[in-house]
């Protein structure tokens, strides 16, 4: 949700900027702008649209060796030229980037406007400008620092002054904001894609500091001016990880991605011997793991699909009650937290506001919250009070794919290791850590199919209605492929329990309404079957997965993508990458950008 960049050292600025923006873009992409500075004035080109316009306007040869930069997702004014970031005060002197809500702005900005000030935009980050340019008497963090006394919301900020030329203020309170140490050279980020191909050291800012940063170095303080020693980290994500590789998007790249990424998540935490899973870094006992009478999960989005499936494993396959919420719903409901209950965030971004807010809530409460998350040193991982990463390497498409098997797996590892603690027999655990291993092979199988995929993806791309259906640990599976479908094609998706129809959303079948039922052999099967005929039974054409050899479903079925078989519970690995296809090819047929779909963004860091 909108990214921010802040540069100053030997290079051209404008370069660096324009070059970490197109990274960033997968945060925010409907205007964008940066700010240079050079002979101790600012200059400022930005617009409505995306990177490649910002670059069609900035003049070649832009000189200047600092400055900020930023791709917008609005929250407050329309998208258009004027509400693009940077914004300045009313001297054009102090310039700044934001990524957040400022809750009070209206306030702030008319007592501003009642004291002369003359607002140029509709947006709330304006306020930020004309603070800082009010407090300024020759000392940039000092005026930050004064400025941001008064905000109520949430902010990454970077700022530059025209009279102090190589320093940026950086600021965060709840947006994420990285700085990154480079030779003769600093930045400043919303993630460290915005800085990879230059510096691999990072230093990850906490809410409530404040960094001054020049090309020759940094201070970390808090709000009260007290120094913050802080540490520089390594990433080792590798550039090529953030490039498309030779795929035509991200999208299509990251669901290919998920054998390995599969493969790189069960990495080492599989114990054949012990038929059991390990997970290091959960900061339990195997006594305080014992003790866990309850699981609660949450997150939102697709985490939450996974929070989900997830819940279901832990009552079947450990006998620990279980179950998932919205974070967003968690955080203002005043939740009750039970002795013994264990809690995880799931995100893969790890930045996610309304997961960190619970989180935060959950945590005031006394509860322990375990954090299931892709981005390595992400707000979420760091607050948590353990975790685990997935290590799917970067997921850049909007949609959500190889984060979301990757997240079931650390929970199907978690739960294998919690059952094997409990009751589950060696035989058992054998038996689903031989499912578990198998899976990377069977995703590559189902790959396979992608050409059969997306000829039925175009043969139905002109529904406008879609329903989606599964049951049990499927369930969940259903809806993410309708989330899938809605966000990248537009088409109204709904996904349900299959039982669910006859209690309503039966009444919307009829020929343009396609049910897509996901047909699993396990013990269901037979109901699911059932309620493909009440659709077949009113004109409705049924899509269905079902597991090779399984002809009974295939005679019924309109179209059937078949799966390899596996056991009962592994099958949502299968069943949602042919629906993460299904989605991708119809985007596609509907000339849809699918990695930068309408309205959306990646990392949703406000509530
Ligand atoms: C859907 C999607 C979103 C995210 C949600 C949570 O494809 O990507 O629904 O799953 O915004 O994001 P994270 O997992 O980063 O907390």
């Amino acid at each position: 949700m909108c990214g921010i960049i802040g540069y100053c050292g030997d290079k051209n600025a404008s370069t660096v900027l324009l070059e970490g923006l197109k990274r960033l873009e997968y945060r925010g992409y409907d205007s964008a702008g940066i700010c240079v500075g050079i002979d101790k004035a600012l200059k400022i080109v930005k617009c409505k649209g995306k990177i490649k316009d910002l670059k069609a306007i900035v003049p070649e040869n832009f000189p200047g060796n600092y400055g900020i930069g930023h791709t917008r997702w609005a929250t407050h004014g329309e998208v258009n030229d004027v509400n693009a970031h940077p914004h300045t005060d009313g001297s054009g002197k102090v310039a700044i980037v934001h990524n957040g809500i400022i809750e009070n702005f209206q306030t702030l900005k008319n007592k501003l406007q009642r004291e002369g000030h003359e607002f140029r935009t509709e947006t709330d980050s304006e306020v930020i400008a004309h603070l800082i340019g009010t407090f300024y008497q020759g000392d940039l963090e000092k005026a930050v620092r004064e400025a941001i006394g008064l905000l109520k919301g949430t902010y990454g900020i970077v700022c530059v002054h025209a009279d102090e030329p190589n320093r940026m203020i950086g600021a965060r309170n709840g947006s994420p904001l990285v700085l990154g140490v480079g030779e003769h050279e600093m930045f400043l980020g919303s993630d460290v894609t915005a800085m990879m191909a230059y510096t691999k050291q990072v230093v990850y800012l906490e809410d409530g500091e404040i960094v001054d940063v020049t090309d020759k170095g940094f201070r970390t303080s808090d709000y009260d001016d007290r120094e913050i020693a802080k540490e520089i980290d390594h990433i080792d994500w590798e550039l090529q990880q953030i490039e498309k590789d030779g795929f035509p998007n991200f999208m299509e790249k990251e669901i290919f991605e998920q054998p390995e990424s599969i493969r790189r998540c069960m990495s080492g935490r599989l114990d054949t011997e012990l038929a059991t899973g390990h997970l290091g870094g959960l900061n339990l006992s195997s006594k305080e793991l014992l003790e866990v009478e309850r699981v609660k999960i949450i997150a939102a989005g697709t985490s939450y699909h996974a929070g989900m499936v997830a819940s279901y494993l832990m009552e079947s396959m450990a006998r620990i009650p279980a179950s998932a919420e919205l974070a967003s719903e968690v955080r203002y409901r005043n939740p009750i937290v039970e002795r013994n209950s264990l809690y995880f965030a799931v995100s893969q971004s790890g930045e996610t506001i309304d997961t960190l807010f619970a989180m935060r809530e959950l945590q005031r409460k006394g509860a322990r919250v375990l954090g299931i998350c892709n981005v390595v040193g992400s707000t979420i991982p760091r607050e948590s009070d353990g975790g685990v990463y997935i290590h799917s390497g970067p997921e850049i498409a909007v949609a959500s794919t190889k984060a979301f098997t990757s997240q079931l797996m650390a929970f199907y590892i978690f739960a294998l290791s919690m059952a094997r603690m409990r009751d589950m027999s060696y035989e058992t655990g054998h038996t689903l850590l031989d499912g578990m291993k198998a899976i990377p092979d069977q995703v590559v199988r189902v790959l396979e199919q992608k050409n059969a995929i997306r000829d039925l993806a175009m043969k139905y791309s002109s529904s406008e209605n879609f329903l989606f259906l599964g049951r049990g640990i499927n369930y969940p599976v259903a809806l993410e492929g309708a989330l899938k479908l809605k966000e990248i094609s537009y088409i109204h998706a709904e996904g349900y329990s299959a039982a669910e129809i006859k209690h309503g959303p039966i009444a919307l079948i009829n020929e343009q309404t396609p049910s897509l039922f996901l047909v699993p052999d396990d013990r269901l099967r037979e109901k699911v079957i059932s309620n493909m005929k009440e659709i077949k039974a009113r004109q409705g054409k049924v899509i269905a997965v079902a597991v090779e050899g399984d002809e009974e479903v295939g005679d019924i079925a309109d179209d059937t993508i078949f799966i390899p078989s596996t056991h009962e519970l592994l099958y949502p690995f299968l069943m949602v990458v042919p629906l993460q296809l299904f989605a991708y090819y119809t985007a596609l047929d509907l000339g849809r950008n699918v990695d930068q779909p309408r309205n959306l963004a990646k990392s949703v860091t406000v509530e």
